[in-house]
Parts: C-alpha cells; sequence; structure tokens
C-alpha cells in the first residue's frame, strides 16, 4: 500500500485491516505529501520498497491517496517487473472522478508535468465517499469543478441535476454526491473507451476549460491556484469564447458561472497581460503551429473542438473575457 503521512494516519489503519482481513499480506510504503513526489527519486524509492517488501508477480500495489500517489505508485507498479497489478483507493474527489479513470500513470520531469508515464488500467478502483469527510472543502470543490466540467462536455441533465444539488455534493450528503461521482466517472469512461491510449484525439473534449487552465497554472507556477480552480477559470473563459465566435448561445457562461462559483470556485481570469497570456499558451502540448485545437461548448452538455490561432483564443478586443478579469496590453 503506498500513501502519504496524513492520508495514511487518517485512514490507513482501515485499510489495512479490511485487506489482512482477507488473508493478504500488507507493506506499508510512504512518500511525502505533494506534487513534487511524482520524481524518479521516489519511483526509484519505490521501486527499492517493493523489493525489501519481497513483492513478486502476486503481489499488488494499491494507491491509498489522491492523484498524485496515483500516478507515482500507478507507474511504479506498471514498470516493477513488466507490470504489477494495480488498485486505486482515491481519497480525493480530484482522484475519484479524474486520476483513478482512465490508466494514464505518471511521474513529472523538471521540464514539465507527466512526461515520463504509462497506460497501466487499475484492476479496481475502490471509492468509498467517506474517506472524503476529512478533505478540506477547497479541495472538494477542486474536484467538483471536473465534475462539472465532464457534465457541460457531454450531459445538460446531469449539468441540471448539479444545478438543484452542488452545495450537497460539496458536503457530502451521499443522496447527492454518489450519483455525482458514478456519473462523471461514467463520462470520462465513456470517452477514454473510445480512445484509451489517446490517438485519435476523441479524449480531447476532456480538455475543456484547460488550455486557459495549464496557461495560468505556468503563470503561476503552479502556486496559489489548485488545477480545479484554474479548470474553473478555464472553462468560463472558454464558454466565453464560445458564445464570443457565435458558436454557443449567449447565457451559457453565466450559467455555468454560476454554478462553478456556487461551489466556492474561482471564476475570473487573474489580470495578467495580455502577453503573458499569450506566452504561456504557446507552450501547450496540444499546439499545432500557431494553432491549437480548443474545446468550445456548442451549448451546455455538447461540445466541440475547432482550430483556433492564438490570437483568436485571446482577441485583442474582449477585454473582459470573465467578470472581474481583463487584461491590460
Ligand atoms: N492520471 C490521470 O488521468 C490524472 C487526472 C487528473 C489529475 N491527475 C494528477 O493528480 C494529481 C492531483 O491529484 P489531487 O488533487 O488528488 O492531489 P493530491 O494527491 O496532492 O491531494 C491533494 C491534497 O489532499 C490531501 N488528501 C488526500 N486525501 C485526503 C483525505 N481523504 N483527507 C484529507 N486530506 C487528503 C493530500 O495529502 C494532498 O495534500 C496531479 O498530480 C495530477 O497530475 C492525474
Ligand atoms: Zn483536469
Amino acid at each position: 500500500v503506498v500513501s502519504v503521512p496524513g492520508v495514511w494516519r487518517r485512514h490507513g489503519a482501515r485499510l489495512r485491516r479490511s485487506l489482512e482481513g482477507a488473508g493478504l499480506r500488507v507493506s506499508r510504503v510512504l512518500v511525502p505529501d505533494g506534487e513534487r513526489s511524482k520524481n524518479v527519486r521516489e519511483l526509484a524509492k519505490l521501486w527499492n520498497a517493493f523489493l525489501a517488501a519481497g513483492a513478486d508477480r502476486q503481489s499488488a500495489v494499491v494507491a491509498l491517496g489522491g492523484g498524485v500517489v496515483g500516478d507515482l505508485s500507478g507507474f511504479a507498479a506498471a514498470t516493477f517487473l513488466r507490470g504489477l497489478a494495480f488498485v486505486q483507493v482515491p481519497t480525493t474527489l480530484l482522484a475519484m472522478v479524474d486520476a483513478s479513470v482512465g490508466g494514464k500513470v505518471a511521474i513529472d520531469l523538471p521540464q514539465g508535468k507527466n512526461l515520463a508515464g504509462a497506460f497501466h488500467q487499475p484492476r479496481l478502483v475502490w471509492i468509498d465517499t467517506e474517506l472524503l469527510r476529512s478533505l478540506p472543502v477547497r479541495q472538494r470543490a477542486a474536484g467538483l469543478s471536473e465534475i462539472v466540467k465532464t457534465a457541460a462536455i457531454r450531459d445538460a441533465g446531469f449539468f441540471e441535476r448539479l444545478e438543484g444539488s452542488v452545495e450537497r455534493v460539496l458536503h457530502l450528503d451521499p443522496e447527492a454526491v454518489l450519483p455525482a461521482i458514478e456519473r462523471a466517472c461514467a463520462i470520462k469512461a465513456e470517452f477514454v473507451v473510445r480512445d484509451e491510449r489517446e490517438t485519435s484525439g476523441e479524449r480531447m473534449l476532456l480538455n475543456f476549460g484547460h488550455t486557459l487552465a495549464h496557461a495560468l497554472e505556468t503563470l503561476l507556477g503552479y502556486r496559489r491556484l489548485l488545477h480545479g480552480e484554474a479548470v474553473a477559470i478555464g472553462q468560463v473563459f472558454a464558454a466565453r469564447r464560445s458564445e464570443g465566435l457565435g458558436l454557443a448561445p449567449a447565457g451559457t457562461a453565466d450559467r455555468l458561472e454560476r454554478l462553478l462559483a456556487r461551489a466556492g470556485l474561482p471564476t475570473a481570469l487573474p489580470d495578467f497581460p495580455r502577453r503573458a497570456y499569450l506566452d504561456a499558451l504557446r507552450v501547450d502540448k496540444k499546439r499545432r503551429g500557431d494553432h491549437l485545437r480548443f474545446v468550445v461548448l456548442r451549448e451546455i452538455g455538447r461540445a466541440e473542438t475547432v482550430p483556433l490561432t492564438f490570437e483568436e483564443i485571446l482577441p485583442r478586443a474582449v477585454r473582459r473575457a470573465s467578470r472581474g478579469g481583463r487584461w491590460s496590453e
């Protein structure tokens, strides 16, 4: 079982009891908390820990934690003895609906996030929403941002249900949170199944809101904003551009913004010079020359990609892409 100290302290004993109760021998390996653990050194430490624990092809790696633990230990599982069985027990809302679905596992390199990794599907993902009680509300909201994203791109009815329940999802009312997690996982899985190795581009709609989010994360050096928060800002921005390009009906972005704001998520574009946004957009992995395939909304529940130039994504004329946000030259 791979975990981080804080999560193991709260939830480790219960997992150990449950596994040992099933007749399994358990070894625990802890990695330091935070994105910075997704590196080669921690990966090598996991391989060594697996050796020390006597892991063989009958062993399974169980990730107990958020997306960081899942990505790192999943990559260790994918590579140790050319692949050990992998089980995810996600403990953040983001990991439940996003990181544990799709089989992508990775570490970061100094040059960028998730640059070394593999596709390694888990044998099992065990989602227990009681684990979320100890998760700070800000982290819950960050996961909710990705849930709203799946609704916005794929399912207007789900979006409406979220409009009727967002506060209850955030406060973990089982009748609200369980169906939300279930539907978000199903939508992500549906895209993944059609494009498991990310070759045909069908998985790209899941990137809704992410072009600007990645630019923001670059600008902020991955501090200040959680990923889900950057994605909330990016979704509202992308919805406003969709309206601006005449692709989505007026009011689409406002509706999305209202829902995200009720989750306590930021929606306004931080005030960087337009030039800084353009520079940050240009490092996007999805870039093709001076174009990006940008995910737009056609309406709530329906998305598509359109090739846009950087100038079209950030037109000079749009001073106010998001309420309260603007850019200066
Ligand atoms: N593989 C994928 O498809 C995929 C998809 C999305 C994100 N990711 C990756 O996931 C990572 C982000 O995941 P995350 O948001 O879960 O971050 P995280 O794993 O860093 O967890 C966030 C924080 O919450 C704490 N925490 C976790 N569970 C808790 C609990 N139950 N109670 C209290 N505290 C708890 C963690 O210790 C950490 O401090 C990034 O590295 C990202 O690249 C991967
Ligand atoms: Zn994301």
